[in-house]
């Protein structure tokens, strides 16, 4: 249900911290990929052991003590969701004033993903001005705020201010992850470069390392989608996404067309455009000197898509160029019938195969174009898949 979602359980000093491990466990059960973040004085009514134990990854704590020179950042930018449960009156201030004086606030501040916040305290901290402005300020930005409840609270009292039970947290963020743009949609992506084999030890192949492709594949997962990822390259698929693995383009184009009906296909994939006419069964020795390759052409993926393109369905491909972009790219676009073509120059520094990072032109079937400046792959991932999204709202 959550499967392969990134949530981030941020856990501030409360006493109904103890409840965070309940809904921890949960989001755990359902799929989700959980990593606790607690404040100091979180530590002092919850061990840090316990999230260790049932979270995806070890609890962080700081922004100076973590392998990663920018955790918060790191964190922020991958996170699907963060939710803040207990969230105290201290951390609701800070996080509304925008001040990051510990390694949850400056996540909650460097993140662009939905949060949601559970404020657990005294009915009297609850009820005062300056958490309620607090709260309303949150609101304002888009925050949930999942009320609490009446009830029993530390030292015997009881009144208003108990953390929402975790059942209720776990639906609030479930509603929340479900309702992505692509929330139930089949997308197909496929990445990597093809092989086409010579004989058992030799292939004509290409630079392509699928990192683009697999960025697709967890974006789209995260807005919802049911993902199959057609990959030749030798990397476990992101968390919730199906993977088949091919090698050459035959395979590839045989495991395409099986899922034609999908409402998303995005060829990310860099598809060899020829294949030795003959692949020897046995090693090709050197004594007989080189061999004579004779290529021919292999069956063009995307534009078989094109070709039989279902009503409603979105087709992206790619276009990997080192001249004329947009001119090949346009061409593309209209020779293959698709909706999408993503062009990029690979021949600019930090560009396209093998780099972490891309820079394209997105370019649509109805004469719009976008360019995206370089930024990390999943980022440019997100950027088509909102241009999907809207192609399939139109
Ligand atoms: N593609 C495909 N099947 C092929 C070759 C390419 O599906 N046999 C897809 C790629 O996955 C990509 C798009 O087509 O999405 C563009 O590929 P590219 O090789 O750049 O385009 P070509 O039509 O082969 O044009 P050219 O090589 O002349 O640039």
């Amino acid at each position: 249900m959550l499967a392969g979602r990134r949530i981030i359980l941020g856990v501030t000093g409360g006493i109904a911290a103890y409840k965070a491990v309940l809904l921890c466990r949960m989001l755990v059960d359902a799929g989700a990929h959980v990593i606790p973040v607690m404040t100091e004085s979180a530590q002092k009514f919850v061990g840090r052991a316990t999230f260790d134990a049932l979270a995806s990854e070890p609890v962080r704590t700081s922004i100076f003590d973590d392998p990663d020179p920018i955790p918060h950042t790191t964190l922020g930018q991958t996170a699907d969701l963060i939710v803040v449960a207990p969230a105290t009156a201290r951390s609701i201030g800070s996080y509304a004033t925008g001040i990051s004086n510990d390694l949850l606030t400056a996540i909650l501040v460097a993140t662009r993903a939905p949060v949601v916040v559970c404020p657990a305290m005294h009915t009297e901290m609850w009820e005062h001005a300056a958490v309620q402005n607090n709260l309303e300020t949150l609101k304002s930005r888009g925050v949930t705020v999942v009320a609490p409840e009446e009830g029993r609270l530390a030292g015997g009292d009881s009144g208003s201010g108990r953390l929402a039970a975790p059942e209720k947290v776990f639906e609030v963020i479930k509603e929340i992850l479900t309702t992505g743009d692509l929330n139930g949609r089949k997308v197909v992506v496929t990445a990597g470069g093809t092989r086409e084999a010579i004989d058992p030890v030799r292939y004509v192949g290409n630079r392509s390392t699928g990192k683009q492709g697999y960025a697709l594949a967890a974006a789209a997962v995260a807005r919802g989608a049911e993902v199959t990822l057609i990959s030749t390259v030798a990397i476990d698929a992101p968390p919730g996404v199906d993977l088949i693995s091919v090698e050459s383009a035959a395979q590839m184009h045989e495991a395409v067309l099986e899922r034609a009906d999908a409402d998303v296909i995005v060829m990310a994939a860099a598809v060899a455009d020829f294949r030795p006419v003959e692949t020897s069964d046995s090693k090709i020795k050197k004594d007989g000197g080189p061999p004579d390759l004779h290529l021919e052409a292999t069956a063009d993926i995307l534009s078989d898509l094109g070709a039989s393109k279902l009503p409603g369905q979105v087709i992206v491909g790619f276009a990997a160029e080192t001249d004329e972009l947009i001119l090949h790219a346009q061409n593309k676009l209209e020779r293959k019938n698709v909706d999408v073509i993503v062009a990029n120059d690979v021949s600019a520094p930090e560009v396209g195969f093998a780099h972490e990072t891309n820079e394209v032109t997105i370019l649509e079937a109805n004469g719009c174009q976008r360019h995206v400046s370089l930024r990390s792959k999943r980022q440019i991932a997100d950027e088509v898949l909102d241009t999907v999204a809207e192609i399939l709202a139109r």
